[in-house]
């Protein structure tokens, strides 16, 4: 089919009404009453109905239609119409149609299947409605938080993947023969976000991150996305400011970028609609009380569960930030509270409705002695950090920062159940392929 057409790709397809425009693409489902076929096309972009008159165009294009099935890969010449009652507000009547290759019993078919057939099958399974608008959701968080951090002055910095130590505790590390030692898969590029910081003042990192979860939960990956923003001469509360600015501005840019994907979710908007600063903030102490006032057996020291955190953050419409958790349970390098060196300035964000820990931040140690002290209480390997300890040795400063997970924000931003589908393909403890 040789067309002189303009060939459109269906999200810019209300810029040609009343035009005849080239459409590639596949088939998605079809519905025929006989004499007129009603295609549902889809081109990566979004999906439109086709739909093909038999009285309209030549007998080859009717049976070329008429034999399509479904993921099968097409072209097509259509008038385009506005039409009201479709879901996309278009629709194309064809003039002409090809078929350019075939697909062959589809594995995954209108019927209901399985969490592990549809993760079998995820290298398809990301070309359905609902997948396709979660991952086109994925892309507008990353990249809206991106906007936000580069139109604040922070400058990209990105850390290394192959790492000689651990960030966040040597239990759930990735071991990789390096030549004749061993590297790390990175936990975290906060370590190297502190250098890129004191070089640069405002810089984050974004990148895959890796940690040997044993825990089978909705919420934990072995590989998973985190990015990381960094500030020198910048405190706990300076950090928290910018965590709630920047987490509004990718609520507001999901709600206004992203409308049909939230509905094709059913996501109730309401509830992302009240998500502006600022966000609630409570103590650890504060937490601690609140669990036991609803009954929860919790002991003052330990860091809080899953279910801890659904209970927490139950209680309010927005995240809220729980701040200043025991050092006896938070990592090595967060700066004790100096009017209670018990505590930590860590803060950890738990998403609304349930959702719990999306974000994980501090105030770093800025003192050399204590660093030092640090890393041999938590048996860490001192010769590994002295690069981390150069840090505090060369024009130390108050700085902290934080590292968001993107598939958790997905999922609550989302509204769904599971981590499994924030990613394009997952991987867990049992899970590798595809
Ligand atoms: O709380 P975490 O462990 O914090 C850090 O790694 C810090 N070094 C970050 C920093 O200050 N630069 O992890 C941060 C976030 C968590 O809040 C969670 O959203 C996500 O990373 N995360 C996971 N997401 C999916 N699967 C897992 N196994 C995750 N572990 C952490
Ligand atoms: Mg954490």
């Amino acid at each position: 089919m040789v067309s002189e057409y303009p060939y459109v790709r269906l999200e810019d397809i209300g810029r040609y009404v009343g035009q005849k425009v080239l459409i590639k693409g596949w088939l998605r489902k079809m519905r025929s009453s006989g004499k007129i076929l009603f295609l549902q096309v889809r081109d990566g972009s979004a999906s439109i109905q086709a739909v093909v008159v038999k009285s309209e165009v030549t007998p080859e294009v009717f049976q070329a239609a008429k034999g399509l099935t479904q993921e099968a890969a097409l072209q097509l010449v259509g008038l385009v119409r506005e039409d009201q009652r479709s879901a996309g507000g278009y629709e194309l009547t064809v003039c002409e149609l090809e078929q350019l290759s075939p697909s062959v019993d589809y594995p995954i078919t209108p019927k209901e299947h399985g969490t592990d057939f549809l993760m079998d099958h995820r290298h398809l399974w990301i070309r359905s409605a609902r997948q396709h608008a979660i991952l086109r959701i994925r892309a507008e968080i990353i990249r809206s938080m991106c906007e936000w951090l580069d139109g604040h002055g922070f400058l990209r910095v990105d850390s290394p993947i192959l790492t000689p130590s651990a960030c966040e505790g040597t239990s759930t590390l990735f071991e990789t023969d390096y030549f004749d030692t061993k590297a790390y898969l990175t936990q975290s590029g906060q370590l190297y976000g502190e250098a890129a910081a004191m070089a640069f003042g405002k810089v984050y990192c974004f990148g895959p991150i890796f940690r040997a979860e044993k825990s089978k939960t909705r919420r934990h990956l072995t590989e998973f996305w985190m990015l990381e923003p960094e500030m020198a001469f910048t405190d706990l509360e300076g950090c928290l400011e910018v965590e709630e600015q920047m987490i509004s501005h990718v609520v507001a840019s999901v709600l206004r970028n992203r409308q049909p994907e939230l509905k094709t979710l059913e996501r109730d908007q309401s509830k992302l609609e009240v998500i502006k600063p600022p966000f609630p903030r409570l103590s650890y102490d504060e937490a601690v009380e609140l669990l036991r006032s609803q009954g929860v057996d919790f002991q003052w020291g330990d860091d809080f569960g899953a279910p801890d955190e659904t209970i927490i953050s139950q209680q309010y419409d927005k995240p809220v930030f729980v701040h200043r958790y025991p050092c006896e349970c938070k990592a090595f390098y967060m700066k004790p509270d100096p009017e209670n060196p018990k505590l930590s300035l860590s803060c950890d964000t738990l998403a609304p409705e349930g959702y719990g820990e999306i974000v994980g931040g501090s105030q770093r140690i800025d003192d050399l002695a204590l660093l030092e002290e640090r890393i041999k209480s938590h048996n860490l390997p001192l010769e590994a950090y002295q690069w981390y300890l150069d840090l505090r040795r060369y024009g130390s400063v108050p700085h902290s920062g934080f590292g968001i997970g993107i598939e958790r924000t997905v999922a609550w931003i989302c509204g769904i159940e599971h981590v499994r589908e924030t990613i394009p393909f997952a991987r867990t403890m049992s899970r590798l392929n595809p």
